[in-house]
């Protein structure tokens, strides 16, 4: 049996944050603090814990979106200042152009890096069969269901070639079936491309699964303390998981029990 952890022991770090912290401007207390952790290269690293723990905010920093207020962060060696093409972010809500059809969303990012024109094609071609989308190329996002219109918000992403793909509770808003379809799709995806990913999520089955290893943050400014990590979880399961198995419960069950721990107790 492959054992995912030693895999990720010989790839190059790719995201690197150190005591990375974040306080908003006119807060009394950090949204995050202390955030010490090393992403390797082609890892998926899940993200879970109580709302207001600061989940969507460390993704914001990787991001670029947020500054960063304390410790540092890097990603591929070189310190975040912005936002860019080599982090790609897919959220919740699909955040697509209604008057660009499918193609014309996912050729819009390398259209804006100005890539030549028979570039830009085969890379809307390929993020398109990746997704399985090819049909509905010349579709509006109107047109589409809730789950393709996901898939074209991954593609659109997948086009600009990123090295880190950051997800915000990209599945929240599916249906059950949907949303399976989409973590195998992910996985897919993730696994050809060599991609590393941080996927937050409210679901710890759905961590479990997707996960080589599961950050559990805690606290928020609601309980009057920084969100921290209060552990990470190595998911030491093979790739492809059985959400029924034992192992996979104990797991699963661990990081429950980190999860709604009380918010007093600090790792
Ligand atoms: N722009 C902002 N200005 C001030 N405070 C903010 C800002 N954005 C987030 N916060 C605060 O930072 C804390 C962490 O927020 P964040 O959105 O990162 O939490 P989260 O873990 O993603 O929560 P959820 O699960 O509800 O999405 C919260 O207390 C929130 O109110
Ligand atoms: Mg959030």
């Amino acid at each position: 049996m492959v054992k995912i952890g030693r895999i990720r022991e010989n790839l190059p770090a790719d995201i690197v944050m150190k005591g990375l912290g974040k306080q908003y401007p006119g807060t009394a207390t950090a949204a995050v603090e202390g955030v010490d952790v090393t992403v390797a290269a082609g890892e998926v690293l899940c993200i879970v814990g109580a709302s207001g723990c600061g989940k969507s905010t460390v993704l914001r920093m990787v991001a670029g979106f947020e500054e960063v207020t304390s410790g540092t962060l890097s990603v591929a060696t070189e310190p975040v200042s912005g936002p860019g093409p080599d982090r790609g972010v897919v959220f919740q809500d699909y955040g697509l152009f209604p008057w660009l059809t499918v193609a014309e969303n996912i050729a819009y990012g390398p259209r804006q890096a100005r890539l030549q024109r028979p570039v830009v094609a085969e890379r809307t071609e390929q993020a398109l069969e990746a997704v399985g989308l090819t049909r509905v190329s010349g579709s509006f996002p109107h047109q589409l269901s809730g789950g393709m219109q996901q898939r074209v918000a991954i593609a659109r992403v997948l086009a600009n070639k990123p090295s880190v793909l950051l997800m915000d509770e990209p599945f929240g808003a599916l249906d059950a079936l949907t949303r399976v379809e989409m973590q195998h799709e992910l996985q897919r995806i993730q696994r050809a491309a060599g991609i590393t990913v941080l996927f937050v999520t409210h679901s710890i089955e759905e961590a479990v699964y997707l996960g080589d290893r599961v950050m559990v943050m805690a606290g928020g400014t609601a309980h009057g303390m920084p969100g921290h990590v209060r552990e990470i979880v190595d998911v030491d399961l093979p790739p492809d998981r059985d959400a029924s198995s034992p192992e996979f419960n104990a797991i699963e069950r661990h990081v429950d029990g980190l999860v709604h721990a009380g918010h007093a107790v600090r790792s």
